[in-house]
């Protein structure tokens, strides 16, 4: 029986060259898509490796209730059990926009909208499952915080690093909590983060200039591109000996890229209060209560 991974956001980026990897390893890739188009171009991709074709996708979108709760109710119905889920999806710098959820974007994609489907879909993972969560180097930037008072910023000045580096912190709080709550079984959360890698997610709200001038220049200097970028959070999958908890990503300098190991949460990334706070916060939001069995 093939393990079963489920990558959300995997028909591009870091989350297709992750999706590419277990593949070529021989999982089971479940793609957590919102574009049918997009999925079948990018199944018809890894086909062509011509390692069979144990890949399908299932329709996700992150910011909508009711297509999560459709997307664990198809998964549950095709397979039951899953062995890795990646929380990978994700939104960067979109100008300021409230979901239909009534939260600030980068909030309900990149964070919220993963926890409501991981409170959802834990109970299908297999005992010894993994659950990796995309963080970024962002969470440890001075404006990242939880703005429990205003948290889609409708009060206090949207800056979109802000935002980006809150639901950042967020989903990695989210991850460090999700480990302690799996201790004493051997199930594991670990959060990874990517460096700096060239993939659209530069280019999608600012078009030609960042993506296709400025990032290239800066590649000069480091930056690699999604194949590369996608290496700690393979190496978080691929390597079974990973303690749960671990925050893993690139070793070379600034960590921006190099051979993935073992990096430092920031201090308020590890607060137990304030992922307790925000675990509660997020049941609210959600209306359910999202325990661990
Ligand atoms: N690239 C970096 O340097 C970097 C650094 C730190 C962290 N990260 C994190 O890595 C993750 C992947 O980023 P990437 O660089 O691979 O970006 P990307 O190439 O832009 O891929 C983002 C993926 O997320 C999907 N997505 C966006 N909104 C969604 C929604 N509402 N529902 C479901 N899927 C949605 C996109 O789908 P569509 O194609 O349909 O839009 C796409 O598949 C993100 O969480 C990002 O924050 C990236």
């Amino acid at each position: 029986m093939n393990k079963i991974a489920i990558i959300t956001g995997s028909n591009t980026g870091l989350g297709f060259e992750t999706a590419k990897a277990l593949f070529l390893d021989g999982y089971y890739i479940v793609m957590a898509n919102r574009s049918a188009q997009k999925s079948k171009l990018a199944i018809n991709k890894l086909k062509k490796l011509g390692k069979g074709n144990k890949v399908e996708y299932i329709l996700l979108d992150l910011e909508d209730r009711k297509s999560i709760e459709a997307f664990v109710a198809e998964f549950e119905n095709r397979h039951g059990k899953f062995d890795v889920l990646v929380n990978n999806g994700g939104v960067l710098l979109p100008k300021y926009a409230l979901t239909k959820n009534g939260l600030e974007k980068h909030f309900d994609v990149n964070y919220l909208g993963h926890f409501y489907l991981n409170s959802l879909l834990l109970n299908s993972m297999s005992d010894s499952g993994l659950v990796v969560s995309l963080g970024s180097l962002a969470h440890k930037m001075e404006v990242a915080d939880i703005h429990f008072d205003d948290i889609a910023f409708k009060n206090i000045a949207y800056k979109k690093m802000t935002a980006y580096s809150q639901s950042k912190l967020a989903l990695t709080l989210y991850g460090v909590e999700l480990a302690r709550r799996f201790e004493g079984s051997n199930k594991r959360s670990i959060i990874v983060h990517p460096g700096v890698s060239n993939t659209d997610i530069f280019s999608r709200y600012y078009g030609r200039y960042l993506g296709k001038i400025v990032m290239p220049i800066v590649k000069l200097f480091g930056i690699t591109g999604p194949k590369e970028g996608a290496q700690s959070i393979i190496h978080a999958i691929l390597t079974s000996d990973i303690p749960n908890g671990s925050f893993i990503g690139p070793q070379g300098k600034k960590e921006w890229c190099g051979n993935p190991g073992v990096c430092k949460l920031s201090d308020k990334a590890r607060d137990k209060i304030l992922a307790n706070k925000l675990w509660k916060y997020s049941e609210e939001l959600i209306g359910n209560e999202f325990n661990i069995n």
